[in-house]
């Protein structure tokens, strides 16, 4: 939108959070509560994006990086205050300026632009966003004149027995004509309960200029939940899970309960995919088509290809190509990748590993550091022996090698395509086809390589 501009007030400690993080870098699905604002406001493209910092500004600041302007505010004098500091940037400005708290985190970006076009429809020196709570404890309530424009708001600790009753609330989100905006700023005082400069008083002091502020009632009151306190945060969570358990259905994904499945805001998944109970896909996870994720599966910053089957398994920063089978009692762990058609099965570790297509590592076993080529099928108990106490050394085994149970591998050690031994293999250097293994091997004896079941 053009003639825009968005401020998001993010000074504030969060003194009811009890924490030492900036309130609005608390996460909620996933990622700060600030992101989501920001992500929300990003979409009405405005022309410019001011945040006021002011707890731990440095570290918020650095979070914005160059998403928006950080304004410090260096005492947290109240609402208004924070606004003040932008009014430098704001001075010859004529259009909208659109005002969120940060702490507001499941606003969509849908009803920021509604606000925006219904105050340029009305010509209105402000619109604010409002919604009615059964119980508004702990918001500021709106005061409606005859007319049903707003006549001021009212914060919880100075309200009257009749202004506490009122249901109708002050989402903290605004939209101001700029020129009237500064006008009121101007004229607030801190003469309150909390002896604060309030950006709400703005509305009354406009309406005695002879302006008019206008409501506009949000229809989803969820939308505009101010996160407080850990309790309001846990409240948050729930509901933006909730709603992203539903758009991942809407996109043809079967989640069987989404009461017990998590999944953050910037994970991709692929429909007729089904997601079982107490799952949880969080950070940035792409899933592809028809797999099949759980129960009790926690997937981290990774991508899983198309039509592979997961269940109780942890998998962290990996890459898994199509058709892989992880679990049950799996740990994929950061920096592995796993090829097509690859078997990962009981009690199985990997990490910092490649593995090629088609291979099976089913039962009890530790790869790590190693390079495994295409058609590999490690036996019971394989393992990698990859530190010795002081360096990770690598382990690296060809294609269609076979290694039956309980075999060692003690990196550096290298195993050639094609290679095949029994059981209770010690291997280490280089390992050839025909050669005889460490003295406590046996020779594996000519067996077929077991069929795969599809
Ligand atoms: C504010 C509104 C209240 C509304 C509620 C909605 C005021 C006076 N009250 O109350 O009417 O119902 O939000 O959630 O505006 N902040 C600063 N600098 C400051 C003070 C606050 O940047 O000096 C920031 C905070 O970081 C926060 C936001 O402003 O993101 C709101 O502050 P908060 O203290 O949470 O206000 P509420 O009491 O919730
Ligand atoms: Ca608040």
């Amino acid at each position: 939108m053009k003639n825009l501009v968005a401020i998001i007030l993010a000074a504030g400690q969060g003194t009811r959070m009890y924490s030492g993080l900036p309130k609005v870098l608390h996460n909620v699905a996933g990622q700060p509560m600030l992101d989501h604002v920001l992500e929300a406001v990003e979409a009405l493209e405005p022309d410019k994006i001011y945040v006021v910092t002011g707890f731990l500004g440095e570290m918020v600041k650095e979070h914005v990086g160059k998403r928006a302007i950080c304004v410090h505010q260096k005492r947290r004098l109240g609402t208004a205050h924070a606004v003040k500091q932008v009014v430098p940037y704001l001075k010859d400005f004529k259009g909208d300026v659109l005002i969120t708290v940060g702490d507001a985190p499941l606003i969509r970006p849908a009803t920021l632009q509604e606000l925006v076009k219904r105050r340029r429809a009305h010509q209105v020196a402000a619109t604010v966003l409002t919604t009615e709570l059964d119980n508004p404890t702990g918001y500021g309530r709106i005061v409606r004149n005859r007319d049903g424009t707003v006549r001021k708001i009212v914060e919880e600790k100075d309200t009257n027995v009749y202004e506490a009753a009122i249901k109708e609330i002050n989402t903290g989100i605004y939209v101001f004509d700029c020129q009237r905006l500064l006008d009121a700023l101007d004229r607030v005082r801190n003469n309150n309960a909390q002896r604060e400069y309030y950006l709400t008083d703005t509305v009354e002091i406009l309406g005695k200029l002879g302006y008019e502020v206008e409501a506009m009632v949000a229809e989803d009151p969820t939308e505009t939940l101010g996160v407080n306190s850990r309790a309001d945060l846990a409240r948050a969570e729930n509901l933006l899970r909730r709603r992203i358990a539903m758009s991942v259905m809407e996109h043809g994904v079967t989640v069987i309960d989404p009461a017990t499945t998590y999944i953050d805001k910037q994970v991709q998944i692929g429909k007729d995919t089904i997601i079982h109970p107490f799952t949880m896909i969080t950070g940035k996870v792409d899933i592809g088509e028809e797999c099949v994720i759980g129960p009790h599966v926690h997937i981290a910053d990774s991508k899983v290809g198309a039509g592979s089957h997961l269940q109780f398994c942890y998998v962290q920063q990996a890459e898994l190509g199509s058709n892989v089978t992880i679990g049950p009692y799996a740990l994929v762990r950061p920096g592995s990748k796993i090829a097509d058609n690859t078997r990962i099965g009981t009690f199985v570790e990997v990490t910092r590993s490649k593995i090629g297509e088609g291979c099976d590592i089913l039962h009890l076993s530790y790869i790590g550091d190693a390079v495994i080529g295409n058609g590999v099928s490690l036996g019971t108990g394989t393992v990698t022996v990859n530190f010795d106490g002081k360096n990770k050394r690598r382990t690296v085994i060809g294609d269609n090698v076979f290694l039956g149970s309980n075999t060692q591998l003690i990196a550096p050690v290298e195993v050639e395509s094609g290679v095949s031994f029994a059981h209770n293999a010690v291997l280490s250097g280089k390992v050839r086809a025909g050669e005889d293994p460490l003295p406590n091997a046996k020779k594996k004896e000519k067996r077929a390589k077991p069929q795969r079941k599809k």
